[in-house]
């Protein structure tokens, strides 16, 4: 007998990452023999730094092979204390501090512990898309702030703190953000911070896994430098973008006590611990050289700045300098054509991967997203094709 089995209906209610699909198509299309210059995906083209990729090599012939601490090998947990120090100068008891397999994990779990029907959630939009994906699958109502373009792409915290009401339970941020490139600056933080004074029962996820992305004229400020809010503040970060290690599937989150009892038992619950030897890895990271991370953040920083200044060449383009990650947003309305539209021109006809704005949230339409992650020949090419094709 055929079986007719239907599942949870929460399961309906996830979203994906567009960028995946890309990907996916753009790696077929190449397989098929066609020239593809792929800016859709959002991870640093770069291997993971030599002494890094050793450091994971010895953990395993060392023998590190077994299960570890839930939360995570504690020289690490204390490696990350210590990088929040000398990059923030604020202190973090490691105690706070879990390791995950993916900064992803943070948003997650973030979700779950926060978010349940009746329940209301803010999140930037356009943002990245897991927000949204995530809280829908608890059955809180995903409640969505626009971040726009003649704001710069940050937001204003009058609009958020408008936003709540007693529902509200979780406020996610995403400075320097996926995927606009908009940084936030701290003036608003510091408003943001004030005016939830009113609200203590509302708790913050500060995603600021590009925190070392910034390059505008907005500095980069961490929530965690608000000694007022760190009673109810998560902060998501991590090694995927900052080291190149996309692929090794590591992240940190710093959660209060409260939450971290609750967040760690997820974690013994879905995964028990994060790969052994990549905890090794992710501990060289923090402790070895940062040269790679200041090189491969010059690279990023040239490129964006070249990516936007030829993307406002292309007739029906225009785009704002990224202040950080490494993306450039450009509007296209005046192309005529919808985002989706050129996502696929972009692709089928010109053979450039890029993903539509609408895959970060409805208010993403009229803009498709370009990653910098490409050589800059590449850049190049890829946008002289675009220009051929609407000049
Ligand atoms: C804003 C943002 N947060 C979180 C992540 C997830 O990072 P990870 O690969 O460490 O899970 C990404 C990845 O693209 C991102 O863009």
């Amino acid at each position: 007998m055929k079986s007719n089995y239907d599942l949870a209906s929460r399961n309906y209610n996830l979203g994906t990452e567009t960028a995946f699909t890309v990907l996916a198509k753009a790696n077929k299309l190449a397989s098929e023999g066609k020239n593809i210059i792929n800016l859709g995906i959002g991870q640093p083209d770069f291997k993971t730094p030599e002494h890094i990729v050793e450091a994971g090599i010895k953990a395993l012939k060392d023998g590190h092979h077994g299960y570890t601490q839930s939360t995570g090998i504690p020289d690490l947990r204390e490696a990350v204390s210590n990088d929040i120090k000398k990059r923030h100068n604020e202190t973090v008891s490691s105690n706070n501090i879990m390791i995950v397999p993916g900064g992803k994990v943070i948003i997650f779990f973030s979700a779950m512990l926060m978010g349940e029907i009746n329940k209301e959630i803010l999140y930037p939009n356009p943002g990245f898309p897991i927000y949204e994906s995530a809280i829908n699958y608890t059955g809180a109502k995903p409640v969505p702030y626009q971040l726009s373009e003649h704001k710069g792409f940050s937001f204003l915290a009058d609009d958020i703190l408008s936003k709540i009401n007693r529902n509200t339970s979780l406020i996610i941020i995403n400075s320097p953000a996926n995927p606009t490139g908009g940084v936030v600056p701290k003036s608003e933080l510091i408003k943001l911070v004030k005016g939830l004074e009113k609200h203590p029962d509302v708790v913050l996820m500060s995603d600021e896994i590009y925190d070392q992305f910034c390059f505008g004229e907005n500095h980069f400020t961490s929530l965690l430098t608000f000694p007022e809010i760190r009673d109810r503040l998560i902060i998501l970060n991590g090694w995927s973008k900052t080291y190149a290690m996309t692929g090794w599937r590591l992240g940190y989150g710093i959660f209060p006590k409260k939450l971290y009892e609750i967040a760690e038992k997820l974690a013994v619950n879905i995964h028990s611990c994060v790969n052994s030897s990549a905890q090794y890895a992710a501990l060289e990271a923090l402790v070895g050289p940062q040269d790679c991370v200041t090189d491969m953040n010059s690279h990023f920083k040239r490129r964006a700045n070249m990516m936007f200044t030829k993307l406002n060449e292309i007739k029906g383009f225009s785009c704002q300098k990224p202040n950080g990650a490494f993306y450039c947003f450009p509007n296209i309305t005046k192309t005529g054509k919808n985002s989706a539209e050129i996502q696929n021109i972009l692709l089928d006809e010109l053979g450039v991967a890029t993903v539509a704005g609408t895959s970060f949230g409805k208010y993403g339409e009229g803009y498709i997203r370009l990653s910098c992650a490409n050589s800059e020949y590449s850049i190049e090419e890829a946008i002289s094709r675009i220009k051929e094709y609407f000049n």
